[in-house]
């Protein structure tokens, strides 16, 4: 049976790796560490409760003692590193937490990992390190050409800079020292259990209650959206085949420009709830978010040459399962909307 150390999987991505990863292998172990931070929320983990498969610590990636505890305690084969704060209008106006969970916690996981698995000069057989990156490295591109693992990185906002960071530092455990490690990077994901601070499930709570829909600059920055459980299958799929020091990247040609993605809600939302006071005369035009990349696309042919990965979830097709999914789920809406979401909303959005 495969042991994995997942961190910060009661967060939105890794929520839907633990029920993917359960409803696909019946043996498995996974050991779950999530400090449970403004965005980690174990009503995600609900539907896993009670499953012996799953086991959740409460606890910081940087706690050298505690992370070293897990390591002794289980023979992990894999650790999945999900854990960081993952919010770039939270980096712009307080990166240092951003230094300390992305770089910080990659370097102690790395190091309590290589503590455990590597004993003079040899590496344990069958052990892997996956680092879960972002394209956000790769920087910005213009109108034509997309992201390629060769790509040099140029991020520029203080999140993509400590993901870039953490990315150097996983690259340079395997190069130095021989660590068995894969990063993948992922373009912009959604689907179920994704915190409203981020594009879609915000304009989703804020349509269904008739609030302004706040679309940064011209509303013409282009995403790569991917439905997060194909994030998840490339996940596994790398963790399971990638060759080691290898990066993937993972997306799906699916680029829509912002304003598009919030018409298409205010559409949806529209026709659904047959609500005559939801039309795009809530869209309201803020001012740009600082340093904000322009477009990002991912090539993503060595994944799919490599270790057969495609996108399966046409953006026509997921952003129905994703609305509807909030529709069915107000209740978990209306807790992760109130208290502190209300104070964070209040102070990003007032200058806007
Ligand atoms: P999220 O913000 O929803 O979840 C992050 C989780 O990490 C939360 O549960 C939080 O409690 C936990 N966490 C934060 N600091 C921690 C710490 N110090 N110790 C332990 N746990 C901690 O993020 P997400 O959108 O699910 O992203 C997961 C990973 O995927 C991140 O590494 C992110 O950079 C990467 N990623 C995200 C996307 C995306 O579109 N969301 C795309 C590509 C890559
Ligand atoms: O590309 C992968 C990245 O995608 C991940 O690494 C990040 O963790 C994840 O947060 C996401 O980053 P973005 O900055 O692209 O996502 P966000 O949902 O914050 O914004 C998507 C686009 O929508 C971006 O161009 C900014 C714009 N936007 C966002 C918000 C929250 C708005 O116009 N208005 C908004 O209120």
């Amino acid at each position: 049976m495969k042991t994995y150390l997942i961190t910060g999987c009661a967060g939105f991505i890794g929520s839907n790796f633990v029920y993917y990863m359960l409803n696909k292998y019946k043996e498995i172990q996974l050991v779950n560490l999530d400090k449970l931070t403004y965005a980690g929320n174990l009503e995600n983990l609900k539907g896993v409760e009670g499953d012996p498969r799953h086991i959740f610590v409460q606890g910081d990636i940087c706690d050298k003692e505690l992370v070293s505890k897990l390591f002794a305690e289980y023979d992990f084969d894999y650790v999945i590193n999900f854990a960081a704060e993952s919010h770039v209008d939270r980096s712009i106006s307080n990166p240092e937490i951003f230094v300390q969970t992305n770089v910080m916690g990659t370097v102690n996981l790395l190091q309590c990992a290589k503590n455990t698995w590597y004993n003079e000069g040899t590496w344990k057989t069958g052990k892997k390190f996956v680092q879960v990156s972002t394209d956000e490295v790769y920087g910005s591109l213009g109108d034509e050409g997309y992201f390629m693992e060769t790509t040099p990185l140029c991020p520029h906002s203080p999140y993509s800079s400590s993901k870039a960071s953490a990315d150097m530092f996983v690259m340079a455990f395997h190069d130095t020292y021989g660590m068995p490690v894969n990063i993948t990077r992922c373009s912009n994901n959604y689907g179920p259990y994704q915190f409203p601070e981020k594009l879609i499930p915000l304009m989703i709570n804020n349509v269904k209650n008739h609030k302004k829909l706040p679309v940064y600059g011209d509303g013409m920055n282009v995403r790569d959206w991917l439905y997060v459980e194909d994030h998840c299958k490339a996940i596994d799929m790398v963790a399971e085949g990638g060759r080691l020091g290898e990066v993937y990247n993972v997306g799906g040609h699916n680029e829509r420009p912002n304003i598009f993605i919030v018409k298409t809600i205010i559409a949806q939302l529209h026709d659904r709830l047959q609500d005559e006071g939801i039309s795009e005369d809530l869209i309201q035009y803020v001012a740009d978010r600082l340093g904000h990349d322009r477009r990002y696309g991912i090539d993503p042919t060595k994944i799919k040459e490599e270790l057969g990965w495609y996108p399966e979830t046409p953006f026509e097709v997921g952003i129905v399962k994703t609305i509807d999914w909030y529709l069915a789920n107000e209740e978990w809406m209306s807790h992760v909307t109130s208290g502190n979401y209300l104070k964070y909303y209040e102070e990003m959005y007032k200058n806007k």
